[in-house]
């Protein structure tokens, strides 16, 4: 039995002027999407605007991935509502909730 194990994704940083500000993860699904598992900016650089950047930037790579993505997907707490908010100016719109969290996707 062949068996492998494949990396289809991985922790992005994201740096300005060679200063690490935050961070995501995004990986594919098997319907051929992107899913943002984690975004972060870090503590000490929120609220400085940051995080639209490093959200285009997700955006960017769904789009410019071969074959290109359908869409970016992802589950956000419903008491964050900085997050939700970022999401939303995005295009992000709610495609689904359970008890705590609200599933989000934003078409490509
Ligand atoms: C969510 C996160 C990435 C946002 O980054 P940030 O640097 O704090 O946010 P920004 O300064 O870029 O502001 C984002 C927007 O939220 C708005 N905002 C701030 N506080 C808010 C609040 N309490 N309610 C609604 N909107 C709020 C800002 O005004 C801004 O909107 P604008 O661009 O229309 O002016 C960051 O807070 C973070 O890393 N949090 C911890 C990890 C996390 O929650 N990740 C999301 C998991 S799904």
């Amino acid at each position: 039995m062949l068996t492998q194990v494949t990396l289809l994704g991985a922790r992005h940083v994201f740096e300005i002027d060679g200063v690490e500000v935050g961070t995501f993860v995004a990986l594919p699904t098997q319907s051929n999407d992107l899913e943002l598992w984690s975004f972060e900016i870090y503590p000490e650089f929120r609220g400085c605007g940051y995080s639209g950047r490093l959200l285009n930037e997700v955006i960017r790579m769904g789009k410019n991935e071969y074959p290109p993505r359908g869409r970016v997907l992802l589950w956000v707490l419903k008491d964050n509502e900085r997050a939700i908010h970022l999401y939303t100016k995005h295009g992000f719109l709610r495609a689904g909730e359970n008890e705590d969290s609200i599933f989000m996707e934003l078409p490509l």
